[in-house]
């Protein structure tokens, strides 16, 4: 049995938790693919899992490997995404299980997408998550050009995406109400600022899951609805945000690149804020 370095906890606690450890390397079932990981981004949810503050679709089997995002090359590929392409994903952890802490990961080919060209493995790996939760909040708030977007964290990656993102398609951008729209990406009172700057009838959404941030979620008021945005994998989505940013229209930020034994110092590095851009673990 081929086996792999990657960082795990063996039971949900604190960042000391997360040790180096050997795992086997899990064969790809049909319809998957086997990444050799190059580039590993550390996401505040990875955070939340490993404290096991997590709704999870299949009990958690231990040990268990964190990581939403990867960026690597196809080791056992199918005939879109032939060996040695490369490629970024999302693991969809929650119902995976399966983490991009490690040198291999095994994922459904569908959640798989082209790499940014001219990108280096580290910016790579800071799209697939913050990206599509960006695409797909956006999505449900349905804009039009013209209409008033207030993204309440402009500087982290999901909210950075979404400001990039709704500006290619015309939204304008504002910093307090009334604004037509908010996206909450940071929860709390924070979210309850950001609901009380939309207009009456406006759109709210938060993708901040309320069973993580208590009080970050809140019931409707004056004809605006609050919704909760939840990522679903989706390689064709990821592939066009991963076109995006070969064409310098998406712009991806890393903080930091640390050695995957470094994995939880990244994790208490995130929980102490201030990061600007992804921490990016190098198996
Ligand atoms: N729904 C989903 O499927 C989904 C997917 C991905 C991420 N998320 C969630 O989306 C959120 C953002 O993720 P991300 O990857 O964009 O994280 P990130 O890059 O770390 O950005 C978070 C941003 O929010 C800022 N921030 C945090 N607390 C703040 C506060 N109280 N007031 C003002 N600014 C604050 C941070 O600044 P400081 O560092 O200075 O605090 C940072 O700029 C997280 O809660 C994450 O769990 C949800």
């Amino acid at each position: 049995m081929t086996t792999m370095r990657a960082a795990a906890v063996e039971q949900f606690g604190p960042a000391e938790n997360l040790t180096l450890t050997e795992l086997p390397v899990r064969e790809p079932a049909e319809g998957e693919v086997l990444i050799r990981v190059a580039a590993a981004a550390v996401n505040p949810p990875d955070l939340g899992m490993r404290e096991g503050r997590y709704r999870w679709r299949e009990p958690v089997r231990f040990p268990l490997v964190p990581g939403w995002d990867v960026a690597g090359t196809i080791e056992v590929g199918t005939a879109d995404l032939p060996v040695g392409t490369a490629v970024i994903a999302v693991t969809a952890h929650s119902q995976t299980q399966a983490g991009g802490y490690a040198q291999y990961v095994t994922l459904p080919a569908g959640y798989v997408a082209p790499a940014p060209a001219g990108l280096d493995w580290a910016h790579a790996a800071s799209l697939p998550l913050a990206g599509l939760t960006a695409r797909q909040a956006l999505a449900v708030l349905d804009l039009a050009p013209g209409d008033r977007l207030l993204v309440n964290g402009p500087l982290g990656a999901v909210g950075g995406f979404a400001t990039q993102l709704a500006a290619r398609q015309g939204v304008k951008l504002v910093t307090q109400g009334p604004a037509d729209a908010a996206l909450d990406v940071i929860g709390g009172i924070t979210a309850k600022k950001a609901f009380a700057a939309v207009r009456d009838g406006g759109r709210y959404v938060t993708v901040v899951p309320e069973f993580w941030v208590p009080d970050g979620q809140f019931a409707s008021a004056r004809g605006i609805e609050p919704i909760t945005v939840l990522v679903e994998p989706d390689g064709g989505q990821l592939a066009e945000l991963s076109k995006l940013a070969a064409a310098g229209e998406l712009t991806t930020r890393v903080a930091e690149r640390l050695p995957l034994e470094n994995a939880a110092q990244a994790h208490r590095r995130l929980a102490v804020g201030g990061v600007r851009g992804k921490l990016v673990l190098i198996p």
